[in-house]
């Protein structure tokens, strides 16, 4: 079954033709980041209108790209949230445009669960993952433990209580002068060149022996802050402690969800996942406690339509589904990870 995906929630622009969920036969991408680099942020406004303009072009350069035709493809997904409004709609609307026009059906996907299917994608051992599974995902918006008992049975375990783990990276690399606009990446960098940290164990780790399995980092941004108020420690020092932090707060937590449910598999997704000390401290950890860790190629960590069409078509797979109405799917930017299962 060939589904084509695609996915418009904040500044990329994606459409991507998937076989029976685990295929890539391409993927095409525009990105606005260079807009939003210069403004530090993303203007949404201005991401809706890139939308606009590179929606048509991607989706016909990856039909192009696949030596595809429209009548080859069985089925469409869109990702309806969270995510900006006025991006979600031109994403929706084309998906909807073009269901009436191909007479195709169409699977609206939730961008959250579809971060989990990175994992599915491109590997050859992807019948190796079982169910029942935790999933940590880990964007720019979004913190949150789920508990996967099959691809439509899914159980709400925890989440952040303020900033998103992606959105407190971007802060603190703002506030450490690495970067204005989605700093992780850069913070990562630096963290890795530091070599022993002046500021060892000085940060510290929000909610790491709280009962619940429930995040809260903008208060560690806050300690990083006061930290280097103090000019006693370079900027690299600071990263460093500020990633250790995150990190051991995310695997600790991740990996009692996965005991406490009773759970032999942990899959990561989105775009924190790139993380390679968090990838290396995962596989530390499952190797101790005899945990099988999964996370998704580093070109499927952040936001592509790939996992959108993959997602779409494991969710669509049971017999019991029902292609919604197209007058019911709509753009909806608050969505929850526990919306749309
Ligand atoms: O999933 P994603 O691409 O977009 C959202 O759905 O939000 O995630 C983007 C987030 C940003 O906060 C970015 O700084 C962070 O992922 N990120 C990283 C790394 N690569 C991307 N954070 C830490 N380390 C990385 N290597
Ligand atoms: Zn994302």
């Amino acid at each position: 079954m060939l589904i084509l995906g695609i996915e418009t929630s904040c500044d990329e622009t994606a459409c991507a033709i998937v076989k029976d969920g685990v295929e890539e036969l391409s993927s095409s991408l525009a990105t606005s980041a260079d807009l939003h680099q210069k403004t530090g942020g993303v203007v949404p406004e201005v991401a809706a209108r890139k939308q606009v303009e590179s929606i048509v072009p991607v989706i016909k350069d990856c039909l192009d790209k696949a030596g595809l035709k429209s009548t080859n493809i069985d089925a469409l997904a869109v990702t309806v949230g969270p995510g900006l409004i006025g991006s979600l709609i031109v994403g929706v609307e084309a998906a909807k445009a073009l269901s009436i026009v191909w007479n195709k059906p169409l699977i609206p996907v939730n961008h959250l669960v579809g971060h989990v299917y990175g994992n599915f994608v491109n590997n050859k051992d992807f019948e190796d993952i079982k169910f029942p599974f935790v999933a940590l995902v880990v964007s720019g918006g979004h913190t949150d433990l789920i508990l996967m008992r099959s691809h439509t049975d899914i159980s709400f375990l925890g989440g952040t209580l303020d900033d998103a783990a992606g959105e407190a990276f971007d802060k603190t690399a703002r506030l450490l002068g690495i970067s204005s606009y989605l700093g992780g990446v850069d913070l990562a960098r630096l963290a890795a060149t530091c070599q022993r940290s002046s500021a060892r164990g000085e940060l510290p780790r929000p909610l790491l022996h709280a009962p619940s399995f429930d995040f809260s980092f903008s208060g560690l941004k806050t300690a990083v802050k006061n930290l280097a108020a103090t000019d006693k420690h370079s900027a690299a020092d600071l990263a460093a402690e500020f990633e250790d932090a995150v990190v051991e707060v995310l695997v600790t937590k991740t990996i009692k969800a996965a005991q406490a449910t009773k759970v032999n598999t942990i899959l990561l997704g989105g775009g924190v996942s790139a993380n390679l000390k968090l990838r290396g401290q995962f596989e530390a950890k499952a190797l101790e406690t005899g945990l099988q860790v999964y996370y998704p190629p580093l070109s499927l960590c952040g936001d592509n339509a790939v996992y959108i069409a993959s997602r779409a078509y494991f969710k669509s797979l049971p017999s019991s589904y029902i292609y919604p109405d197209l007058a019911l799917i709509r753009p909806n930017p608050g969505l929850g990870i526990m919306d749309l299962v």
